[in-house]
This record gives C-alpha cells, sequence and structure tokens, in this order.
C-alpha cells in the first residue's frame, strides 16, 4: 500500500539521490495524491525547476501511476484509483486492530507527566483536561510502539497541609471525613481562611504543624496519610470512570529526601545564590524570574521538587522524552525548570516538553470558576453526564441490551471527545448538553456512526478475497483514499502531541461513511458489488473502532 515509498524510490533512481523527506501530499486532491517541489534541487542541476519537473515527468513510469503532471515548479502523482483502493483493502483486512501502528518508538521510552491533582482538594477540572489529553498520547505512543509510563504527580506536600492539620484539629469531625471526605476537606480549608482573619495565630499553627510534617512527626502524618489515602481512594473513582490508569503514582512527597541533596547539585554546579536567606537560581539574564528552591524559613517549593523529580526520572527510565500535561498558566514553572536542567549541563533538557492546554471555560464563555461557593466536582459532572446518556439511549433504542454499560460507555466518551476534538492549546467550553449529542461533532456521533456500521456486519460480511475495486465510483474511492491516510494521520497527532488532529479526521472519515451509506445501499443482489460495499463497510469501521480506541473512547458494537 505504500506508494509513497515506491515513488520516494522512483525518484531516487532518477535523481540518483534520495528525496523521500521533500515528497509532500497537495492540499487539493485536484492536484493529485502526491507531489514533488523541484525548487531545491535548481542549484545541484543548474536548472530552472520547471525545467527538472518537465524531464522526470518523462522517467517515471509505474503501472500503478495514472498520470504524472507538472504544474509551475511541482510534479503531480495521481496513483491509479482501482489499484489504490485494492491495497488500502488488503492492509486494513490483513492488520485489523493493528492497522496504523508502527515501530517507530520501538526501544524508547517515554515519560507522561499527568492528570497530578491536589490531594485535599476537589478534583479540578484543569486535571481533567490533563488526565484526557495525557491518556490519548499515551495510546498514541504505545500505538507506535514507545514504552509508555504514566507519572501521577500528586499535589500532596506543602504548607498548605499545616493549615488542613490545625482546621481539622479545631473543627473536624471523623465521622464526616470518612462519609465525604473531599467535601469535608474542602470545607475546613475554607473554614481555616475565613478564621485566620479573625484568629492570625491560626497561620502561625499551620506553619508549626507543618514544621512538625516535614520532621516526620507521627500525629502530623498519622493525618497527612489519612487525608492522602482518603483523596486518592476519590480520585480512583474518577480514573476508574475513564479507564485512566498510571504506571506510576509518586507524589510530590515522594521526592522529599532528595530535595537537600538536588540543592547540592545545583550549588556544586555554581548556580546557586543566596539572597535573604533564600537560595535561588538566578534566571534574570534569561528574562526569567529567578528559580526559589529554598524559602528563608528553610521550606522547599513546588519548583524544588519538580527539579528532584525530573532528576530521577531520567535515573530511573532513561527517558527519550518527558512530557508535562500541564495547563499553559504553568508555562513560567515549567520554562524555569527546563532552564536549571540545561544550566546544569543535562543535554536532556531539549527532551522535556511542556505539552501544555487552555482552559474549561462555562457556557457564558467566562472561565469555569473553582473559587468557594462555585466549585465542579468532577465525579459529579460525569455522573451527570451518564445519566443523561441513559435518558438519551433509552429514547433512541428501547430494545437495547446492557443500557448501563452502553450509556456509562457514550457519557464518558461524550466528555473524552467534546475535549479532544479541540486544539489542547486553545480554551474550550463545556457543554454537556453539546457533548452528548448524537449530531454534531461529538464522541455519540462516531460511537453511533461505529455501531451502525457493525450492525450491518453483524447482516452479512466479506468472504470474498479479491474484491473487483473497479466496481467502485468516485465516492468510494475518496473513502478508502482517507482510510489510508490512518497511519500518517495517526503519526501526525502523535509528533505534534496533538489528538485533535486524529478526532478531526474520524469525523471527516465518520461524515464520508454516512453520505456514502444514503446513497449506496450495501445490502445486494449482485454479489460482487455487496462484497465490494461490505469490504468498505468493513475497513471504515475498522479505522473508527482503532480510531476510538486511541483516543481512550470505547468503540460500541451496539448503542
Ligand atoms: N498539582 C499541580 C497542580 O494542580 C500539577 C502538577 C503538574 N506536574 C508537575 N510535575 N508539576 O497545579
Amino acid at each position: 500500500m505504500d506508494f509513497k515509498s515506491k515513488l520516494a524510490l522512483l525518484l531516487k533512481k532518477a535523481l540518483k539521490k534520495d528525496v523521500s523527506a521533500l515528497l509532500e501530499i497537495p492540499p487539493e486532491p485536484a492536484l493529485g495524491d502526491y507531489s514533488f517541489p523541484c525548487f531545491s534541487l535548481a542549484k545541484t542541476f543548474k536548472k530552472n525547476p520547471v525545467q527538472i519537473a518537465q524531464e522526470l515527468s518523462k522517467k517515471i513510469k509505474a503501472p500503478f501511476l495514472a498520470k504524472v503532471e507538472v504544474r509551475g515548479g511541482y510534479l503531480n502523482f495521481f496513483i491509479a484509483k482501482e489499484q489504490r483502493s485494492a491495497a488500502v483493502l488488503t492492509t486494513v483486512l490483513k492488520e485489523k486492530e493493528g492497522y496504523g501502528s508502527s515501530t517507530e518508538g520501538k526501544g524508547k521510552t517515554v515519560v507522561i507527566d499527568m492528570s497530578s491533582p491536589n490531594i485535599a482538594k476537589p478534583f479540578g477540572i484543569g486535571h481533567l483536561r490533563s488526565t484526557i489529553i495525557g491518556n490519548a498520547l499515551r495510546h498514541l505512543l504505545t500505538f507506535q510502539g514507545y514504552k509508555v509510563v504514566r507519572i501521577n504527580h500528586l499535589g500532596d506536600w506543602g504548607t498548605q497541609f499545616g493549615k488542613l492539620i490545625t482546621a481539622y484539629k479545631q473543627w473536624g469531625n471523623t465521622v464526616r471525613l470518612e462519609k465525604d471526605p473531599i467535601h469535608h476537606l474542602l470545607d475546613l480549608y475554607v473554614k481555616f481562611h475565613t478564621e485566620v482573619e479573625q484568629h492570625p495565630e491560626l497561620e502561625e499553627e499551620g506553619r508549626s504543624w507543618f514544621k512538625r510534617l516535614e520532621e516526620q512527626d507521627a500525629e502530623a502524618l498519622r493525618l497527612w496519610k489519612k487525608f492522602r489515602d482518603y483523596s486518592l481512594a476519590n480520585f480512583n473513582k474518577i480514573y476508574q470512570l475513564l479507564g485512566v490508569h498510571f504506571e506510576e503514582i509518586s507524589g510530590e512527597s515522594f521526592y522529599n529526601d532528595q530535595l537537600d541533596a538536588t540543592i547540592q547539585l545545583v550549588e556544586k554546579a555554581g548556580l546557586l545564590k543566596k539572597s535573604e536567606g533564600a537560595l535561588l537560581v538566578d534566571l534574570e539574564k534569561f528574562g526569567m524570574t529567578s528559580a526559589l528552591l529554598r524559602k528563608k524559613d528553610g521550606a522547599t517549593l513546588y519548583l524544588t521538587r519538580d527539579l528532584a523529580a525530573a532528576l530521577y526520572r531520567k535515573k530511573t527510565y532513561q527517558f527519550a522524552k518527558m512530557l508535562y500535561e500541564v495547563g499553559a498558566e504553568q508555562q513560567l514553572h515549567f520554562q524555569q525548570l527546563f532552564k536549571v536542567l540545561e544550566l546544569l549541563g543535562h543535554k536532556w533538557h531539549r527532551d522535556c516538553v511542556h505539552v501544555s492546554h487552555g482552559l474549561y471555560l462555562g457556557s457564558d464563555g467566562k472561565k469555569l470558576a473553582t473559587r468557594a461557593g462555585k466549585i465542579i466536582f468532577m465525579e459529579d459532572v460525569l455522573q451527570e453526564t451518564i445519566t443523561l446518556a441513559r435518558k438519551i439511549v433509552e429514547e433512541k433504542n428501547p430494545g437495547l441490551k446492557e443500557k448501563d454499560k452502553v450509556a456509562r460507555a457514550v457519557g464518558v466518551g461524550a466528555i473524552l471527545f467534546g475535549d479532544l476534538c479541540n486544539d489542547r492549546t486553545k480554551d474550550v467550553v463545556f457543554d454537556i448538553h453539546k457533548f452528548t449529542s448524537f449530531e454534531g461533532e461529538t464522541g455519540p456521533y462516531l460511537q453511533y456512526t461505529h455501531a451502525r456500521l457493525c450492525s450491518i456486519l453483524r447482516k452479512k460480511t466479506v468472504t470474498e478475497k479479491k474484491i473487483d475495486c473497479s466496481l467502485y465510483d468516485n465516492l468510494e474511492h475518496e473513502i478508502l483514499k482517507q482510510v489510508g491516510h490512518f497511519g500518517d494521520v495517526v503519526q501526525d497527532a502523535t509528533q505534534q502531541y496533538k489528538p485533535h488532529i486524529l478526532a478531526r479526521y474520524l469525523l471527516d472519515l465518520a461524515q464520508q461513511i454516512n453520505s456514502f451509506y444514503v446513497s449506496h445501499p450495501v445490502l445486494q443482489e449482485k454479489k460482487e458489488l455487496e462484497q465490494a460495499r461490505l469490504a468498505l463497510v468493513k475497513v471504515v469501521q475498522q479505522v473508527l473502532q482503532n480510531g476510538l480506541r486511541l483516543l481512550g473512547i470505547e468503540a460500541l458494537e451496539e448503542m
């Protein structure tokens, strides 16, 4: 099926030079399937690009080429449709679940720092984005042969836990904590902040509890651990619903015993500066605020722990890339982190990438608030969406078996796709009703399209080994051409860390197959025609299945 490599080989023979990197896919189908710009060859051959293209067009001939056309300095290649369609069918039917995968990442490890909510707080809406996008990237990278380590870098350390212990000691309630830990802890946190205005001594008490925590005081540790366990149990409910797992859950606290050594390393490299009792790395000449590593009261910071974490992960995993799937508002933090790694002499600072994302906005276009009183509980949002999906499924298909399972997959798929169909760097309007609609650019629309194809294939299947591709019309050839691009799309989405490239492709393909469906009855009297159309349905179904799975969405067979 790989016409591109075949073409590259022909060009190589004609030019005595490997030019495969120059082959492009033209912006419009009218310009052919592949195009070769001759501009960069002008110097070597001392001829103008049009002349080069004309001469080449006479040399390059093969049965799979229907037409070779010169246009300006470009050489446009038209692959013979029937041959292309036949090759696509054979490949997809043979490779099945593996269709579109590659071995590019074989032997290489990628670390993805993702999700990373803060304990004793509700799972934030930004953490949801990180979880969804991070997990899609994990699937994409795995499909390309990489070994992926997903790390949940929990926010489980910092002065706030001193405050929380203080609040719990004053107003805490064991029964409430057990029943509804996240709400209770949040209430305590809010109460602390209102009370401290009247009773400033609480601040001091909070500091002293955090100090005890840092000194491994048994009581402080016991409470902290309790908060952590309860929080994690709550987060796990969300991960379970979303179908997300982690290879490593090690929060900020995991690096506590590595922080002194980390700061020593920075000192040995001659980078550490003392300023009013605090320790920092001066980054002013790089146009950044300085990287504070230890405050004057001795406390370490988020950045100190991230520095220790980066060093530890490099040593542990020897990663080829480390991705931080974290909101764009932390851009400066990661710039500082990567700069300090660079100054420490680690060339691999270039392999660290802040894969940032935008915000979720409310339907009013404003940032979804997370301040007291307006906090959104992700678990509730997910449950509500599933309930909504249940209603819709009930309406559409009252006779369906396993409605709960389907509703769950549709509800979760709606949220996943609602996020993933947008360029991650942009803000997304979080609109559950839009996400769950069966029409438009939604997860349920794709799932439904997939289920529809499955239902045809339950009636009849492809039995014929050799499909007569001369029976296809232009639309059908065009659909098969798209199917043939799946691997390139997957690769593109992976390289740019942008799952929406795949999501958009799947939407286009779904639209095409739905218009095919209206005008091309699949079940036919004539067996050859029926087989040809069934084969087309089968390969599109396969690509939708593979694509949905890469986004973390269940490809349902019935809904
Ligand atoms: N817990 C942090 C937050 O909620 C996100 C952590 C991201 N990962 C990291 N290695 N800094 O803002």
